[in-house]
């Protein structure tokens, strides 16, 4: 059978592996934890999980168990009888009873107090609930799915989470990888995104130029997807033009891309529209200004997001490392070559092998 991915785009071979576990897990009841950064999917996951179970037509109850203060929580997955608190005024059925015959999603379970971690795996073991302020117990048959963020392993070892809890969780992890580990997916999501956000706001798809590409798959990505789709959506906004440049992209960007991935950053210095300025006649500069040699300007600063001394220093280091390939990396040629002392050299290589 097909399956159903419920919008989750990519086709990355780390994201194929997550695809191919959940469909052999999708049709079973077993409880599945799924784990991954902030922001990967692990919510559309565990949505595709269920509508590729048995379950698909039964009820999908997500709770985030993060965001619900700790005294209401208990009552929100297993109900209330009335008089059980003072506000309880009428008997009202949780979550885990809504959910009866389908899937019940706790979300940030690592976020739950340990005293409900054991009702949670009484539900687990006993298939039952009993309603806060009640007498008697209730069957429900209801699939747990969970999913965090954090390492619940460590958790466990700092005694926050019951081992016993996480054991019968985990019994089929779900694992997400960020989204820096998806390769081309970024680009592929980008695109989706742009197209989305570009089509809601009633403008033509703006298009990535290549510099652009580049920066953003060397980008980390610490928010994964979901920052991914923010920065999309505010590019279809404040872009202007039809595609986007690297100067279009937030500093945060850049910034990063700058400091880890200078080799992407020289790639993209070479940007073919350089303006040609005219031949600098100054007698001093006479012989480099050659008819061929075209100055730097501002403008290439500000598309590169650079300041001077990093366009500086990536200039000499291009220049160092040109010299030492056709010196064969023989350093007194290559300082020759640069007309530099042997010992700038060799400073200077160092300078280009651990920057700053
Ligand atoms: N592979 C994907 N394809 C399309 N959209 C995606 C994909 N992954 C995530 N998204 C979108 O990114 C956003 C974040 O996804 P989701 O809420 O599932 O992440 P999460 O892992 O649950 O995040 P958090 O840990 O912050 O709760 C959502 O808008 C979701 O639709
Ligand atoms: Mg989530």
């Amino acid at each position: 059978m097909e399956l159903n991915r419920s919008g989750i785009i990519g086709q990355s071979t780390t994201l194929a592996e997550v695809f191919k576990t959940l469909s052999k897990v999708a049709p079973t009841d077993s409880t599945v934890l799924v784990t991954g950064e902030s922001g990967t999917g692990k919510e559309l996951l565990v949505r595709a999980l269920h509508a590729n179970s048995t379950r698909a037509n039964k009820p999908f109850v997500p709770i985030n168990c993060g965001a619900i203060p700790k005294e209401l929580l208990e009552s929100e997955l297993f109900g209330h009888e009335k008089g059980a608190f003072t506000h309880a005024i009428r008997s009202r059925p949780g979550r885990f009873e809504l959910a009866d015959g389908g899937t019940i999603f706790l979300d940030e379970i690592g976020e739950m107090d340990l005293s409900l971690q054991v009702k949670i795996l009484r539900v687990l073991q006993e298939k039952e609930i009993e309603r806060v302020g009640g007498t008697g117990v209730k069957k429900v048959d209801v699939r747990i799915v969970a999913a965090t963020n954090r390492d619940l392993e460590a958790e466990v070892t700092a005694g926050h989470f019951r081992e016993d809890l996480y054991y019968r969780l985990n019994v089929i992890p779900l694992h997400l990888p960020p989204l820096r580990e998806r390769g081309d997916d970024v680009i592929l999501l980008a695109k989706h995104f742009l197209e989305k956000f570009c089509a809601k706001k009633g403008r033509p798809t703006l298009i990535l130029n290549s510099r652009t590409i580049k920066i953003l798959t060397a980008y980390n990505w610490p928010g994964n997807v979901r920052e991914l789709e923010n920065f999309m959506e505010r590019l279809s906004i404040l872009t202007d033009g039809t595609e986007i440049n690297p100067q279009d992209l937030p500093d945060k960007i850049i910034d990063q891309v700058a400091e880890t991935n200078a080799e992407a950053l020289t790639q993209i210095s070479e940007p073919k529209k350089m303006p040609k300025l005219p031949p600098v006649t100054d007698s001093k500069n006479a012989n480099i200004t050659g008819a061929t040699y075209i100055w730097p300007t501002l403008q290439v600063l500000q598309d590169l997001e650079l300041n001077l001394k990093d366009f500086l220093d990536m200039t000499e280091a291009k220049l160092v490392t040109e010299a030492l390939d056709k010196s064969q990396g023989v350093k007194n040629i290559a300082a020759e070559l640069l007309g530099v002392k042997r010992t700038t050299l060799l400073e200077k290589v160092k300078k280009i092998q651990n920057p700053k």
